[in-house]
């Protein structure tokens, strides 16, 4: 049997070669401190035999659910294809060279985010009001010109998460017969379950 990891890799570059503009998103669930699970838009850096890569910040609360559930699951839809694919499995968190040089092509802006959150304003902490982190980042864009804000800050990492369990959705679009799949790495061996659609 192919690996359900290539056909990952192959439908996603079909995706990206479609243009479809979900190629370059997924949505991660992970499980917060209340057992509720909580879901977010993420971008896709790489689908890759080592796994999907994506660039987090690491005391986001995403992170800080999987340091204490590792539970997670993507979640990819590519409506070009009507093709559907959840991923489960493990996870690493690294500081990556290729991340941290390509942050500076970053939009100055988005740069200027991140220093934010480094400073002290966690992402996704409570804040007053949207004027006040409106008038803290200029503030910064005072203090840091675009020239001057070439270093990324250290808490940017790169997630990624190895699968061990791959869902497929298929559409088939004559019959409505959908095809789905389920995939475990049992070892080293991919193992496959057909389920009614
Ligand atoms: C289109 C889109 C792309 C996004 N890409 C990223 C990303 O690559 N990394 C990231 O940390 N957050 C990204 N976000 C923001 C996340 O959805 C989320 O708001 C943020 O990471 C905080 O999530 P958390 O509080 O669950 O940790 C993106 C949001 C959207 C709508």
């Amino acid at each position: 049997m192919a690996s359900p990891l290539d056909e990952l890799i192959n439908t996603h570059q079909e995706a990206l070669d479609a243009k479809d503009p979900s190629s370059r998103f997924c949505v991660l669930i992970t499980i917060d401190e209340h057992d509720f699970p909580a879901s977010r838009v993420l971008t896709v850096r790489s689908v890759e035999h080592q796994g999907i890569s994506l660039y987090v910040d690491k005391y986001s609360p995403k992170i800080q659910h999987l340091q204490s559930n590792p539970n997670f699951e993507l979640l990819f839809f590519w409506p070009s294809l009507m093709k559907q694919y959840k991923v489960r499995g493990d996870f690493e968190l690294y500081s990556d060279d290729e991340q941290t040089a390509g942050w500076i092509n970053k939009p100055y802006a988005g740069r200027l985010v991140d220093l934010y959150h480094s400073l002290g304003r966690v992402q996704s902490s409570p804040v007053d009001s949207l004027a006040t982190v409106q008038a803290e980042i200029k503030q910064l864009a005072d203090q840091y010109p675009q020239q001057q804000l070439t270093e990324m800050p250290d808490q940017l990492v790169t997630l990624l998460l190895k699968p061990t369990h791959i869902g497929a959705w298929i559409n088939v679009q004559e019959d409505r017969i959908h095809d789905r799949r389920e995939y475990s790495l049992v070892g080293d061996i991919w193992c496959e379950q057909v389920l009614v659609p």
